[in-house]
């Protein structure tokens, strides 16, 4: 009977035994399934953005796909990336996703402007900074002005946040920082995949601030150039850069990309540089061009085409046929080829109107400065002649709003 009694007992307390481990080591393993399944998903989030680094044409939005994929994915509260201005040494929020609520927003501002939050720890002390860390700063540090760290979170909000510094080159160029409802001890948990996230804003931050540097040394190229196009006439100092000004103003009223804003600005710029292929003497001569000067003169489209036409990587066909075409007329009397109407690109429409109206209201060798008013007037009247009605309403648009009206009339309108 006791034998039977210790068998019954031990088969009950192996069943027992292998329910619990049966549940043991499901739970551990769904748990550690989880943990692959999302450690899985991390790294395909990061590797889209590691594609999206090497395409030029993404390679922009990389900082804001980062901020998106913290939140929308990773389903952190709020994320923002900053860049360091290499001038002010601030740093400049580049990219943000998420909820900003409107005390914290305060809060980062203040942090930024005047260097006494966690931010600006984070960027001193090359490392990341959460709560704690930065409570431990500011007792150490032992200064009153510091952001209190209880002004760093709104609980309904977020209950922690880490920030990470972008290094490249042992140098600081940037910040990662996230807000998140978790506590900040699951955020550290999570330090790994942050870290690795923040490498990638790093190079993401770093190849878009060359990018600017690119773009910034190019265009101080461009206003060389076209200054020394414009000191070869001494009626057009200015002349260029002036279209180039009008232009823009025509290009932001007509909603034109940023992309398209940029590439117009370039053609005010250099629309004259075919001038280069001018005789000083055709250029600067007192009085009317006769017929052949006339038409030596009207070669300058085509040739600064041509010159452009050369650094094709550089300068796009919007550009080259914008520079080429800017003195068609909409009625089909301009040059070189006669074009009418729609069939003008965009930017030669664009470009028209805006030298135009800087020929008529600067000094010339063969004529006066005419008054704003009778420019303007002019422009109204060959709306659908010479100029496109749609160019010239947007450029109207953008005198009204720079505060410069009256009109009266003027003949020899052409700049040539
Ligand atoms: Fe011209």
């Amino acid at each position: 009977m006791t034998l039977y009694l210790a068998i019954f007992s031990t088969i009950i307390t192996l069943i027992v035994l292998l329910v619990f481990l049966n549940f043991y080591f499901k739970y551990y393993a769904e748990k550690y399934f989880y943990k692959i399944h999302k450690d899985l998903s991390n790294l395909r989030h990061i590797n889209e953005l590691e594609h999206e680094l090497l395409d030029m044409e993404h390679m922009k939005n990389v900082p804001h796909h980062i901020c998106e994929t913290a939140v929308n994915k990773w389903s952190y509260t709020m994320a923002w990336i900053g860049l360091i201005d290499p001038y002010s040494k601030r740093i400049k929020p580049i990219a943000f996703a998420g909820q900003l609520d409107d005390k914290i927003k305060k809060t980062i501002q203040k942090d930024i402007e005047k260097k006494i939050g966690p931010t600006s720890y984070c960027v001193k002390e090359k490392t990341c900074v959460t709560l704690s860390s930065y409570k431990r700063y500011c007792k150490k540090s032992q200064q009153k002005k510091f952001i209190p760290p209880e002004e760093l979170l709104n609980n309904y909000l977020y209950n922690s946040f880490i920030i990470l510094p972008l290094i490249v080159n042992k140098e600081v160029i940037g910040i990662l920082s996230i807000y998140t409802e978790q506590e900040e001890k699951q955020l550290l948990i999570e330090l790994e995949k942050l870290e690795a996230f923040a490498n990638l804003a790093s190079i993401a931050v770093n190849n878009l601030k060359k990018l600017k540097e690119e773009h910034k040394s190019f265009q101080e190229m461009v206003k060389v150039l076209s200054t020394i196009i414009d000191a070869r006439d001494e009626y057009t100092a200015f002349h260029s850069a002036n279209v180039a000004k009008y232009a823009v103003g025509i290009a932001k009223h007509l909603e034109l990309t940023k992309d398209e804003i940029n590439e117009i600005e370039m053609c005010g710029l250099l629309h004259d540089i075919g001038k280069i292929n001018v005789a000083d003497k055709i250029l600067n001569k007192q009085g009317p061009l006769d017929f052949t000067e006339r038409k030596l003169m009207q070669t300058h489209s085509t040739v600064g085409a041509m010159i452009l036409n050369q650094a094709k990587s550089i300068f796009n066909k919007k550009i080259i046929d914008g520079i080429k075409y800017h003195h068609e007329r909409y009625d089909g009397s301009g040059y070189p080829q006669g074009l009418r109407g729609e069939s003008i690109p965009l930017y030669a429409q664009i470009l028209a109107v805006a030298d135009s109206y800087d020929a008529m209201t600067t000094d010339r060798s063969y004529r006066k400065a005419l008054p704003k008013e009778r420019a303007v007037a002019e422009l109204k009247r060959n709306k659908g002649k010479q100029f496109s009605p749609q160019i010239v309403d947007a450029f109207l648009q953008f005198q009204n709003k720079e505060n410069q009206e009256s009109i009266n009339g003027v003949k020899g309108i052409c700049a040539i």
